[in-house]
């Protein structure tokens, strides 16, 4: 079956040109021998088949990628900078067509899709107009002062191999690039198998954008395959996903003294006060519990409710979970879209029956809408959850929070931090010096005071990226760029060296360097 005939029989709105064409964005090594089937989630059709690649296509990825690196790095960083400027006002004049894509691969509800719309334009804005201060060269303070004269360069490592996850199939393929891009690197992108088209679609802009084409190479297929040959060619692993597979990855990448990073799972906790105002909570909980029908790895599935307001939270929280509309639509209007496949929906049920054997009750939701579509499930709360359960400490990554009430500050903090994750948070109270003194307290990468997560993860400037057992280093601001670079320390020694001059024994040279050494000390602006 084609492309087009594919599209056509998924009763879907996605025109059959927007993905027709896009597959000659895979780098492969000549003739593609396998195939993998590309679904909507949305019908459970099938809509296409792109390459599944191996590591022969891995070499010439990462062959194309080193050539074109040189050329690209050479370019000021005025010159790369444009490109990601053009490529702003791309992606937002695109939106439409990359908004059927998202929803198309991965099931998601159309609002969901579009705050990837949004990071993608955000990221590149700030990385094009923030850049050339990150990567600037600095002069710093030299061994001998007046004598030696340092400055520091930041220099791309080379190729940057990235592998992303179906979750935030537009975000998570080229928002980590960007930075890379922007310091010189060329990339090779396996994003997940599931969300390809959105991947092959961002880098056809990026193209589009001014960008030459070696620098960015696309490879589809499955990680078990395609994950060693692409880590023992890159110069820095950029890796999101679960927790399960970031070790894989992150020690394959230990084998090689590659630097890394790893985005991983959460089971990230909320804390609602007495003194929150409780209709904002609802609404910022339903978004930070079930936006993605809660396939995020920042979003909230463990709610501690202060005992004052839990009958109230409660009440209003399942209200208005039942009034949300649920559905496979095209339309900006819909609440929670499906969940991304089979083995998803098989997870969420696994989790959810289990804790419902166990003793947990369900106050809304607890159940599959097939008749939506085949991986609808109902966005869920549930009460009395224990440690028996397995999704009272593993992270469930779908539409289910569990809620439990709390009396005691230390003793919510000391909850919240019970678990081997550490991503995000979320903090409800009016008195925001309280909120600030709490969230310190909270092991997790970010915390959002009044928010579920989009504050901190749309707060470009600044460092995210989880403890614990949800990663290793940082996207956003100057570490998101940072990580991507080795800096060189260029020294020149003047008039005199660095050991006794000619005539002074060294006997000599050592007391006075003493001397020196203190006077240094106690001299302010000498130290
Ligand atoms: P995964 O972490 O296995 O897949 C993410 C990416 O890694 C994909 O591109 C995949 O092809 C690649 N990959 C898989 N095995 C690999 C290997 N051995 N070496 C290198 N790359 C490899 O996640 P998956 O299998 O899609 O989902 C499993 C569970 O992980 C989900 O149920 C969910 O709970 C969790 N998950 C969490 C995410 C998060 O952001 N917290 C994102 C995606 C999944
Ligand atoms: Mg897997």
């Amino acid at each position: 079956m084609t492309i087009s005939e594919a599209v056509e029989g998924s009763e879907i709105a996605v025109e059959p040109e927007l993905l027709a064409g896009l597959e000659s964005g895979v780098t492969t090594s000549g003739v593609v021998e396998e195939r993998f089937d590309v679904e909507a989630p949305f019908r459970g059709t099938v809509v296409g088949q792109l390459p599944a690649c191996d590591d022969d296509d891995i070499e010439a990825a990462f062959d194309r990628a080193e050539q074109g690196q040189k050329a690209w790095e050479e370019r000021s960083i005025e010159e790369r900078a444009e490109v990601f400027k053009r490529y702003h006002d791309l992606v937002i004049d695109h939106t439409e067509d990359l908004l059927d894509i998202v929803q198309l691969e991965s099931g998601k509800a159309r609002r969901h899709a579009y705050e990837e719309v949004l990071d993608v334009a955000l990221t590149s804005r700030h990385y094009a107009y923030r850049a050339s201060d990150y990567l600037e060269s600095e002069q710093r303070e030299g061994a001998l002062p007046g004598l030696t004269e340092t400055e520091v360069h930041h220099h791309p490592v080379g190729t940057v191999g990235i592998i992303s996850p179906w979750n935030y199939p537009l975000s998570l393929a080229v928002s980590d690039a960007i930075p890379a891009l922007l310091a010189g690197n060329s990339v090779v992108l396996k994003p997940a198998e599931q969300t390809s088209y959105t991947a092959l679609k961002a880098v056809e802009l990026l193209r589009e954008a001014g960008l030459p084409r070696d620098v960015f190479q696309v490879v589809t297929g499955f990680g078990q395959t395609l994950g060693e040959p692409l880590v023992a060619r890159s110069d820095f692993v950029c890796f999101t996903g679960s927790s399960e597979t970031g070790r894989i990855v992150a020690s394959q990448a230990g084998e090689h003294l590659t630097k890394c990073s790893m985005e991983l799972g959460g089971k990230n906790p909320g804390i609602i006060c007495a003194d929150a105002d409780i209709n904002k909570a609802v609404e910022g909980l339903i978004r930070g519990c079930f936006t993605n029908a809660g396939q995020l790895c920042i979003s909230i599935e463990r709610l501690y409710v202060h005992e004052d307001v839990y009958g109230q939270f409660v009440e209003a929280f399942v209200d208005e979970i039942e009034s949300l509309q649920i559905g496979a639509s095209y339309d900006h209007d819909v609440d929670v879209g499906s969940l991304i496949s089979e083995d998803q929906l098989e997870k969420v049920t696994e989790h959810v029956e289990d804790a419902k054997a166990e003793g947990a009750t369900v106050l809304t939701g607890g159940t599959g809408r097939p008749d939506l579509g085949p991986y609808f499930y109902e966005p869920t709360v549930l009460t009395d959850v224990d440690e028996s359960m397995a999704l009272c400490a593993n992270e469930t990554f779908g539409p289910v929070v569990a809620v439990y009430e709390w009396s005691d500050e230390d003793d919510v903090i000391e909850r919240a931090n019970d678990s081997d994750y550490g991503l995000n948070a979320s903090i409800w109270t009016e008195d925001i010096d309280r909120g600030r003194e709490i969230a310190k307290q909270i092991e997790t990468g970010t915390v959002n005071i009044n928010e579920g997560y989009a504050a901190a993860w749309a707060s470009i400037d600044a460092p995210m990226g989880g403890v614990k057992n949800s990663g290793i280093g940082r996207r956003h601001g100057d570490e998101g760029i940072m990580k991507y670079t080795e800096s060189q320390t260029v020294a020149v020694q003047k008039r005199l060296g660095m050991t006794n001059p000619p005539g002074v024994p060294h006997w000599l040279y050592a007391k006075l360097m003493n001397t020196t050494l203190k006077l240094q000390r106690r001299i302010p602006g000498m130290r």
